[in-house]
């Protein structure tokens, strides 16, 4: 493509080095489509006469059609998705298609397809995070009626719904699909028309060609256009955080699924065994989904580090964002789809959760709030019932079984009715503040969310 100023072939090792065509062959849809908004274009300003814009899209659609096919022979010599279409497409048509890529440069072409895939992409993630969400709200149905012990610092701390801890998660799930439609409208601005870095002494009409590819705003520097990824970053971010969002899901998964906590069980077909001990079912998918977490930080390191050095405007070093951005991409539709399928059978062990909400322990707070609600500064009440903790561990019998007499040897506000404090339906019952967990309230969540997701 550049034969006019070199007198020397390539080094074949630089051959191999600097080819892209290897990974981003993939953008060969966004790359036909661009190219055949931007004949029109040409068209439109007269540089190209409707004969030969119909042979160009004619040709772009065949090619196009042909990888699809996996007939159509890519060569590395012509490093990248953009020149070995266009080297094909003036094969097979001539003079017309060597007149493509007038008033463009593969600076400005490139941009434009990494925001036409960042845009489709960025849709079927949406479509993918609704559908996890859909599974945890599913799963806090089916099981609504389970409680287990909430945790901080996984230490047991209060009763919650098994439900209520699932739609924690959830909620997460639509910060991370609002924080990508943020990002899509960053992603969708047409940067065609910034040529390789000052646009072109050819005018042609950038609007037009945005509007045939459904590009509602032009970017308006075309030194920007071409260099920036900020796009690119924030939605590897979003990935990252759907993906750290994600490792800690499979973090309480895997604990719940263990002996020591047996909340939970993942079905067969999402378990793995052991090649060595019989009795194993490992919660791969879980501990993977950890393990691509890192993955995903690790992309949009991977971005941001190309970045950071960059002089204006193009440099060759921006070829390697596709790497991380494939990866983020590839990988989280991966996990999510799976996780999806895996949440969709998970089963509840009803009766270890309720033995293990059953800790007598976890309803320490209500008591406190018990004197509190007799006139005792929560401080002083926090006290006495830390003592009382002492005293019920000391003695191996939990509140419940201690008499009144013991229970006022701490302090005299204590009445018969403290005993009616000391269960855990009237424990959730109570808590009835707008996010607290009462099982009205989470009834109205869980038919909310359906609602949200199923609208
Ligand atoms: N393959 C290149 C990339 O992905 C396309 C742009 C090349 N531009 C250039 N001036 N060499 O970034």
């Amino acid at each position: 493509m550049w034969k006019g100023r070199f007198q020397q072939e390539t080094a074949p090792a630089v051959q191999r080095f600097t080819e892209s065509i290897s990974f981003d062959w993939r953008l060969y849809r966004y790359d036909t489509e661009g190219s055949i908004a931007h004949a029109r274009a040409l068209e439109k300003s007269g540089l190209l006469t409707g004969d030969e814009r119909r042979q160009i899209e004619q040709g772009l659609r065949q090619i196009g059609d042909e990888i699809e096919a996996g007939t159509f022979a890519f060569r590395p010599e012509l490093e990248d998705v953009h020149m070995n279409i266009e080297a094909a497409l003036t094969e097979r048509i001539g003079p017309a298609g060597a007149k493509l890529h007038t008033a463009r440069s593969r600076n400005d072409q490139v941009a434009l397809d990494l925001r036409l895939y960042l845009r489709s992409e960025v849709d079927a993630i949406g479509r993918l995070i609704r559908n996890l969400q859909r599974a945890l709200v599913g799963l806090g149905r089916r099981f609504q009626a389970a409680v287990i012990p909430g945790y901080t610092h996984l230490q047991r701390a209060q009763p919650v719904p098994f439900a209520h801890h699932l739609l924690a998660y959830v909620e997460m799930l639509q910060r991370d699909a609002d924080r990508l439609q943020d990002a899509r409208k960053r992603i969708n601005i047409f940067p065609l028309g910034s040529g390789a870095i000052a646009g072109s002494t050819i005018p042609l009409d950038r609007a037009y060609a945005a509007e045939l590819l459904g590009f509602p705003a032009l970017t308006r520097n075309s030194m920007d256009a071409v260099s920036d990824r900020d796009f690119a970053a924030e939605t590897l971010f979003v990935l990252a955080l759907t993906g750290v969002h994600l490792s800690r899901l499979s973090e309480d998964f895997i604990l719940f699924a263990s002996s020591e906590f047996r909340f939970v069980r993942i079905s067969d077909a999402y378990s793995t065994g052991s090649s060595l001990m019989p009795q194993k079912k490992n919660p791969d998918v879980c501990e993977l989904t950890r393990g691509k977490g890192g993955r995903l930080i690790g992309d949009l390191t991977t971005l941001l580090t190309i970045l950071k050095g960059l002089p204006m405007t193009y440099n060759r070093d921006l070829q390697e964002d596709k790497v991380a951005v494939f990866d983020a991409v590839d990988q989280i539709k991966l996990i999510l789809e799976v996780y999806a399928g895996m949440v969709n059978e998970i089963d509840v062990d009803l009766e270890q959760a309720k033995a293990a909400a059953a800790d007598p322990a976890l309803l320490a707070t209500d008591l406190a709030d018990y004197l509190v609600l007799r006139g005792l500064p929560f401080r002083q009440a926090h006290e006495v019932i830390g003592k009382l903790v002492a005293y019920s561990l000391a003695q191996k019998r939990g509140f419940a079984e201690l008499n009144l007499s013991e229970f006022q040897r701490f302090n005299e506000k204590f009445a018969p009715d403290v005993f009616t404090v000391l269960n855990v339906e009237r424990s959730l019952q109570n808590r009835t503040a707008v996010g607290a967990p009462s099982p009205d309230n989470l009834n109205r969540e869980l038919a909310e969310w359906e609602r949200r997701l199923n609208g």
